[in-house]
């Protein structure tokens, strides 16, 4: 049979007109994987998404089809190319300012009030869970820095996690386009910016860059943190979760919250069947109703 041949069967089987087939099988293998891992769901529908991201790879290790590449995902001693196929499918979208009511809610609730007791050297911490390129964290810290412009020298860190170890390295660089830092107010633009000469872009200054600590971290493992937390950012992650793990997940962020601690979610989710654990405080805002104060690591 000739290779053209053989090629024209192969696509009759493939969902997606493209340089390597790419079968139903394919398609659930990938989905199955994406979801084992990171508890990512995927629906049909992001079939040439899957595609489009993956074909790079299996052209890059010179396998002939995508049936060869499910293999390589399969291999025990693939922890490597998983870690890549996870890193093509999340999908890192995030600006400074997102959702701005949140930054306001941060400030006028959970910061204002702390801000003397911060000055004395009480002890400030915030988790963004699912922080991508660091739009979010560096958000959190330019409020704090807009109180407490000294906060750097003071006991203020923000944790900032991702399962993707390529937004973490983006957002270690603290270094974004020209559009990218448009969101940002003038003043703090002026204050906290810096000239990225090397790359013609912008760059957080060393304080805001000092209050950021980028870790990768999977929601769907053992979480090695210790709380407790003023406020925990979980925004437009689970949204790609499954129902229970959802639920699963933020169960798990309530005893890291302080008492008077705040979670903030993405604005079409919702905290569905567990709802009764917390209190609306605004727009996707909850406060942790009665826990007892975290003080211990949870896995
Ligand atoms: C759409 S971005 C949201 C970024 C930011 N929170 C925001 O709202 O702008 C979702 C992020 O969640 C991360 N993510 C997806 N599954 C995850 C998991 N199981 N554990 C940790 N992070 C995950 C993705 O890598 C991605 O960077």
């Amino acid at each position: 049979m000739s290779a053209a041949l053989a090629r024209s069967i192969a696509d009759d089987n493939s969902l997606v007109d493209g340089e390597f087939a790419f079968t139903r099988e394919n398609f659930t293998r990938i989905a199955a994987l994406l979801h084992a891992q990171a508890g990512i769901t995927l629906s049909e529908s992001k079939t040439t998404l899957v595609y489009s991201r993956l074909a790079k790879r299996v052209r890059t290790l010179g396998l002939k089809n995508f049936d060869e590449y499910c293999n390589l995902l399969a291999a025990p001693e693939s922890d490597e190319e998983r870690g890549r196929m996870l890193n093509a499918l999340t999908t890192n979208l995030t600006r400074f300012y997102r959702e701005p009511h949140h930054f306001d809610h941060l400030r006028d609730n959970v910061l204002a009030p702390m801000v003397d007791k911060i000055r004395s050297g009480a002890r400030l911490r915030i988790w963004s869970a699912g922080c991508s390129t660091g739009q979010e964290p560096f958000s959190i810290a330019l409020t704090i820095l807009s109180l407490i412009p000294e906060a750097a020298n003071l006991d203020v860190k923000i944790l900032a996690t991702d399962i993707d170890t390529n937004v973490i390295a983006q957002g270690q660089a603290a270094s974004y386009a020209e559009d990218l830092v448009e969101p940002i107010p003038a003043a703090q633009r002026a204050k906290w910016l810096e000239r990225d000469t090397e790359l013609g872009q912008w760059r957080l200054t060393a304080a805001p860059r000092a209050l950021v600590a980028f870790k990768p971290l999977n929601l769907m493992q053992d979480w090695p943190i210790k709380g407790p937390f003023q406020a925990i950012f979980c925004r437009n992650v689970v949204i790609y979760f499954d129902e229970p793990t959802q639920e699963r997940i933020w169960t798990k962020f309530e005893p890291l919250l302080e008492r008077t601690g705040r979670l903030y979610i993405g604005h079409s989710e919702r905290l569905g069947a567990i709802s009764d654990r917390f209190v609306s405080d605004g727009l996707t805002v909850y406060r942790p109703i009665g826990q007892q104060r975290a003080t211990r690591t949870v896995s």
